[in-house]
């Protein structure tokens, strides 16, 4: 019996040694793996280039991929990671509770459409600036940038010169998706970028329409109290007489400081989501963006240290935040066909922080628009998904039960919206001609779908 023990030791070495070398599962199963992923160099700026992610269509909606549409996503900020879109709100696959599990999203915006998320500007996320001086200080440069990008997209894919695009994104994206949107209309309507419309999510668009509805808009919702209401009107007051003397980082300043006062009042875990009592979980993405496997999966250095918003991007823009593109989203509409929806539960850039501007805007179509009804929507439970109102190139919509994150509070029926909207059918985009009270499309489509399965 004196080899026993030897035994053991042997036996338990090996078991040691197994359960050491056997991996553990991969953070990403093959089906999450983007389609590609990589950098677009950007020619305007020597040795400068914008990380991408890309997520073929799933389904795609016609025969061949040439046609079928191409979403692009912009994060806002300004100056925070599009990954946030990618992995917390409307890629294929998300972390919702734990940075080392993804799950699939049942609200993917990929199903029928090819789906490309960017960080942008230069110096974002995983994009690389070659020094301070190349990062855009404006929408104009912003845009020259992106479009740069675009172009070295499509001609590393060929065939995908013609595929119809769609922008979009949230927050401070209301700034550089108007500006895309205009650049290619008006500087490049025959470039290689086929543009078909333009998506903004709880945008920030025309800053001094906006900021002015904070006091009046947390009053009505019972937030605060007529004195508070008040301090708060002042507090925006100050920003705007800012912008009018032109001191632009002071007049961001005070919206900072404006924003900090309502959070204080209110209370509030977060003004992105009244609904809320922790902030929304985009440290789960800034984890998940730090694992060697996720930096090796997307093609990324080892060594680069991944951030949600990038401080020297703001810090580079601040002089920009104030200013208004409403001009570039009025030009838009006479060309192309805009989107714009906003969750209900937002106190940033809210339903009526987004009406506000909206009815200011000089478009032949907007006398029309504001008279148009505005539709109940429902989703396939028949509960209230939210609102819609359209005339013509302008669709708005507000979604029930979602904050300024509308794909991570309601990711099927953001899909349905945006799916309805590209593809201009149901209550999202049809004909002006008599509308129907509910998605009738959307729910056709998901029974023609999961009869596919
Ligand atoms: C608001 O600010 C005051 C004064 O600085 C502070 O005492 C109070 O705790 C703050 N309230 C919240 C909810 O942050
Ligand atoms: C709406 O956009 C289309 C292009 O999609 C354009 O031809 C049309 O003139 C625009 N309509 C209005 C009223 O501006
Ligand atoms: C409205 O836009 C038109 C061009 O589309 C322009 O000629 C006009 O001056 C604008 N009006 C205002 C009040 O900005």
């Amino acid at each position: 019996m004196r080899h026993v023990p030897t035994v053991f030791f042997l036996l338990s070495t090996f078991l040691l040694a197994v359960s050491v070398e056997s991996p553990p599962p991969p953070l990403f199963p093959d089906e999450a793996l983007p389609t590609k992923s990589g950098y677009l160099p950007v020619k305007h700026a020597p040795g400068s280039s914008m990380f991408y992610t890309f997520y073929e269509a799933q389904r795609p909606t016609t025969t061949t991929l040439a046609d079928t549409p191409l979403l692009v996503w912009l994060q806002g900020g300004p100056g925070c990671s599009s990954m946030i879109g990618n992995f917390y709100e409307l890629g294929p696959w998300r972390v919702v509770s734990q940075a080392t599990e993804l799950e699939r999203n049942p609200g993917a915006w990929n199903r029928l459409f090819g789906l490309l998320f960017v960080d942008n500007p230069i110096g974002v996320g995983f994009s690389i600036a070659a020094s301070k001086q190349d990062i855009p200080r404006n929408q104009r440069q912003v845009a020259e940038h992106l479009y740069e990008a675009l172009v070295e997209f499509t001609e590393q894919n060929p065939g995908f010169e013609h595929r119809p695009v769609y922008f979009t994104g949230e927050s401070y994206a209301g700034k550089y998706v108007p500006a895309i949107g205009y650049y290619i209309l008006k500087e490049k309507p025959n470039g290689k970028v086929n543009l078909k419309g333009l998506a903004i999510g709880n945008g920030l668009t025309d800053p001094v329409i906006q900021i002015r509805t904070h006091a009046v808009n947390v009053y009505y919702s019972g937030l605060v109290n007529a004195k508070q209401r008040e301090e708060l009107e002042k507090a925006q007051e100050t920003s705007v007489a800012l912008v009018k003397a032109q001191k632009w980082r002071e007049a961001a300043d005070a919206r900072t400081e404006l924003l900090k006062l309502v959070a204080n009042m209110t209370g509030l875990a977060t003004l992105y989501n009244t609904a809320r009592s922790i902030p929304y979980r985009t440290d789960l993405v800034v984890e998940l963006m730090n694992q060697r496997e996720t930096k090796q999966v997307l093609g990324v250095s080892e060594t680069v240290r991944f951030e949600e918003c990038s401080d020297e991007v703001e810090e580079v823009l601040r002089e920009d935040v104030m200013k208004s593109v409403k001009f570039m989203v009025e030009y838009a509409l006479g060309r192309t066909k805009v989107l714009l929806y906003q969750g209900m539960l937002d106190l940033r850039d809210g339903v009526v922080s987004t009406e506000e501007w909206m009815k200011t805007m000089n478009w032949s179509g907007i006398g029309m628009f504001s008279t148009a009804e505005r539709l109940v929507w429902k989703d396939g439970d028949g509960d209230i998904a939210g609102y819609v109102q359209r005339w013509g190139n302008l669709t708005h919509v507000v979604v029930s039960g979602a904050g300024h994150f509308v794909p991570t509070d309601k990711a099927v029926n953001s899909r349905d919206m945006i799916e309805g909207w590209v593809l201009g059918q149901g209550l999202f985009g049809g004909g002006n001609e008599k509308q129907t009270f509910s998605s009738s499309f959307t729910e056709s489509l998901r029974v023609r779908l999961d009869s596919q399965t």
